[in-house]
């Protein structure tokens, strides 16, 4: 039976707003793959990764397979995969005809594809404009399926799978460069530094990876997620100079305006996917339901509609444990940063009441993953 991001299970009956996406690249790539088949009957797996270039981590995002994927919500540091970052760097192909002799003893990730019953292995590094972007795996379930003539015709089948993996990206980052030009324009940044949005980015990433198994997440939700989480504030645009950027307390008055920025943004989104006409596409749902739902709160006590619990999208509960985590422990204008110790124990004192309960707790699980996104994303001069 065909599994890949397909076959991921889903929640027996799932609340509307809760459900993951599959369609998109994932579902494209799925009929791409019974195309393939009938020419090459040996690709038993088609599988793309993404990389990070930010944090060097190359993260599973889309895949078409037969048996079980082997490498379902799977990120790794490129530097620690040394044969695939050699790829990376020389735009080199590689063949594994076998993998159970693989020469270098039986690493883990062999094994994984091993005991998925994957016996052979080609691997296409991914590049756009000289650019590394990831990689696309062929396996087969027969050692020796990729011989020099099969190699040789696979060259389309990646080059066209390539292509449509950039085309799905080239569409989001179309959509984040829109956003960061009207940010830029109405210079509306606020205390939102270049450094916050990387890292708050990070932890929902993290979040949404640990959090995948349970609710049957794919590996392509979790990367939009990723990508749109630093869109969350698009709205703030709208809000007057006065009051984003007030230093002190803000009146009642002056709050119910600044509250409007999530309407603005679901506005500017709206208009954007009209515009782009992109209405439909999986990616723009993750990104409304980000931009609507980051200031409600599980028990009912957010704005704008007052939503309790599951009505709120999983994307508004996990970015708003992300972005309120990355604003306490970070410097602002009005306050000094909260350790990570203290930002936690708020957290956690609020799971369940004002936070989604499993992302919190994900996050006080994670303190070495923190460490590692504050070291690497750290507050500078140029924010
Ligand atoms: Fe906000
Ligand atoms: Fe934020």
């Amino acid at each position: 039976m065909r599994s890949g991001s397909l076959g991921v299970a889903r929640p027996s009956s799932p609340p509307q707003n809760f459900r993951p996406v599959h369609q998109g690249l994932a579902e494209r790539l799925a009929c791409f793959h019974d195309e393939v088949k009938r020419d090459f009957e040996g690709v038993n797996r088609i599988a793309i990764a993404i990389y990070d270039a930010g944090t060097d981590i190359l993260k599973s995002f889309v895949d078409s397979s037969e048996g079980d994927n082997p490498f379902e919500h799977t990120v790794a540091r490129l530097a620690d995969l040394k044969p695939l970052a050699q790829l990376a760097r020389t735009g080199g192909r590689r063949v594994i005809n076998d993998l159970a002799s693989h020469p270098a003893g039986t690493p883990a990730h062999v094994r994984r594809l091993l005991s998925a019953g994957y016996l052979s292995s080609y691997t296409v590094p991914i590049f756009h404009k000289g650019t590394f972007h990831g990689f696309i795996f062929f396996n087969s379930f027969q050692a020796g399926y990729f011989s020099p003539a099969v190699v040789q015709r696979l060259r389309t089948v990646a080059e066209v799978v390539s292509l449509h993996t950039i085309m799905e990206l080239d569409a989001v980052r179309m959509i984040q460069a829109a956003v960061e030009t009207v940010r830029q324009i109405s210079r509306a940044r606020d205390e939102e530094t270049g450094a916050h949005l990387e890292r708050m980015a990070r932890y929902a990433r993290l979040i949404a990876l640990r959090l995948a198994p349970r609710r049957g997440l794919s590996d392509e939700w979790v990367e939009f997620l990723f990508q749109f989480a630093p869109l969350h504030d698009v709205g703030k645009i709208a809000v007057p100079d006065q009051i984003l950027f007030k230093p002190g307390r803000l009146t009642p008055e002056e709050f119910t305006v600044m509250k409007t920025h999530v309407t603005k943004g679901c506005e500017i989104v709206d208009t954007m996917a009209n515009t782009f006409r992109i209405g439909g596409a999986p990616y723009v749902r993750v990104l409304r339901n980000v931009v609507a739902h980051h200031h409600e709160a599980i028990d009912g006590s957010g704005y704008p509609h007052g939503l309790v619990g599951e009505e709120i999208s999983l994307e508004g509960r996990i970015t708003a444990v992300a972005d309120v985590f990355d604003a306490l422990t970070s410097v602002r204008p009005y306050k000094s940063a909260w350790s990570v110790e203290e930002a936690l124990a708020y957290l956690a004192e609020q799971g369940g009441r004002k936070f989604d309960k499993d992302a919190v707790d994900i996050l006080c699980n994670s303190q070495a993953a923190i460490a590692d996104i504050q070291s690497q994303f750290a507050e500078s001069q140029l924010d």
